[in-house]
């Protein structure tokens, strides 16, 4: 095979050899990687990619992402999940977008036909370049509408985002664990995904949404994971785990109390309107209900270091959070929130901005000042220390 000309996947020391060769060439190396069929029950993944590489850079890379490649196809060094290098590498890009909650991310065939139409309009090299930019990464986040019995609750995610994270940070069979379950998006995901769950939730109304959703859900293989919920305070349940029992945990925190603020914020005001709640309880022992922000994110701390304990050493945390304003005053909860988290031992290992393209747009303080309409969410990325 040669640079560009689009042939077989590589394979072997006679590519790696014809790589060094090209090394330092303008433009890197364009190769088309072809997948095997997907091994039974896997779906449809026969596909051709082309693949645009800085190979000046990358020898070592290439070593590494051309590994590995097909489907179910794991690197027999890799302890923390069951994805291809290649899958590995897209799931680091810094930023997801949401796909405004149509659900529908292009498929592989979808994607192999719109290639074979731009190599054939524009030529192989800018094809080769848009497609690059188009698959380079994975970047899309497939949000489902927030329908059902799910838009009872005012603060949920989305249970895609929380599947490919599940997806990266642990394999099949082990333990994922949201100490602020809510309406049980953590759980679905996780056994969508074949991982066993525990979710605590203070407020009985949420914990019984999230039993209920578990029950209902659909689509699952003939003995679904476990799904547990725990109506209880989040520190005391912590509490009540032993160390290192968790392999992952994954989740949203009360952003303070901005659910309690008067109702100016149109979602809010438009919650109302059809009879929703808009805040989680009236209990003080509710995270959202504390006054001060200092004491706020002190108890915040309290319980991650909790979570910190009940992790396995080396493994994860991701908390997805948003910055918001105070009144006059913008909030970067974000940042305050990981250095907190910092302050109980788990590691910040990167930050992925999640998109929010879909949000409508409100003239805030429009002509006289500027206030930003805060369309992203930050997923925060900590690493438990080795034992
Ligand atoms: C942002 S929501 C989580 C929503 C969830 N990710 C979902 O998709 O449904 C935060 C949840 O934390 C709960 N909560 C607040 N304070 C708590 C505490 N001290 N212990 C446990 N849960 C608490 C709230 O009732 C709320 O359901």
């Amino acid at each position: 095979m040669g640079e560009g000309d689009g042939g077989e996947a590589p394979r072997g020391a006679g590519f790696l050899a014809r790589v060094r060769q090209t090394c330092g060439s303008e433009g890197g190396l364009r190769i088309r990687i072809r997948s095997k069929p997907a091994p039974r029950g896997g779906g449809s993944l026969n596909t051709s990619q082309v693949l645009r590489l800085p190979v000046c850079r990358g020898c070592a890379i290439l070593r590494v992402v051309l590994a590995h490649t097909e489907p179910g196809m794991t690197d027999p060094r890799n302890r923390l999940n069951n994805l291809t290098n290649r899958e590995w590498v897209q799931e680091t890009k810094s930023f997801w977008r949401g796909d405004g909650g149509s659900g529908s991310v292009v498929g592989p065939e979808v994607l192999e036909e719109f290639s074979r139409w731009l190599r054939e309009t524009h030529g192989e090299e800018e094809a080769g370049r848009l497609l690059g930019q188009l698959t380079s990464s994975r970047q899309l986040s497939s949000n489902p509408p927030r329908g059902g019995q799910k838009i009872a609750h005012p603060a949920t995610f989305s249970e895609r985002d929380i599947e490919r994270l599940i997806s990266f940070f642990t394999k099949e069979g082990e333990l994922v664990l949201d100490p602020f379950v809510g309406s049980g998006s953590t759980l679905l995901a996780a056994r969508a995904c074949g991982r066993g769950s525990l979710g605590l939730e203070l407020i009985p109304r949420w914990a019984d949404l999230a039993r209920e959703r578990v029950a209902q859900q659909a689509d699952l293989p003939a003995e679904p994971p476990p799904a547990e919920v725990r109506q209880t305070n989040a520190l005391t349940g912590l509490r009540e785990l032993s160390d290192a029992s968790a392999d992952f945990v994954v989740t949203s925190p009360p952003y303070w109390r901005i659910l309690r603020k008067k109702p100016g914020m149109k979602a809010q005001a438009e919650r109302q309107d059809k009879g929703l709640t808009t805040h989680y309880s009236e209990d003080p022992a509710d995270l959202g209900n504390v006054a001060d922000y200092g004491e706020f994110l002190t108890r915040l701390g309290e319980i991650f270091a909790e979570c910190g304990r009940v992790l396995k050493p080396n493994r994860y945390l991701a908390v997805i959070v948003s910055d918001f304003r105070d009144g006059k005053r913008f909030v970067l909860y974000h940042a305050d929130l990981s250095v907190e988290i910092e302050r109980h031992g788990p590691a910040l290992k990167g930050v992925t901005i999640l998109l929010q393209d879909d949000k409508n747009l409100y003239p805030f303080a429009v002509p006289y000042a500027f206030v930003s309409n805060i369309h992203h969410q930050y997923i925060l990325i900590f690493q438990k220390p080795k034992a």
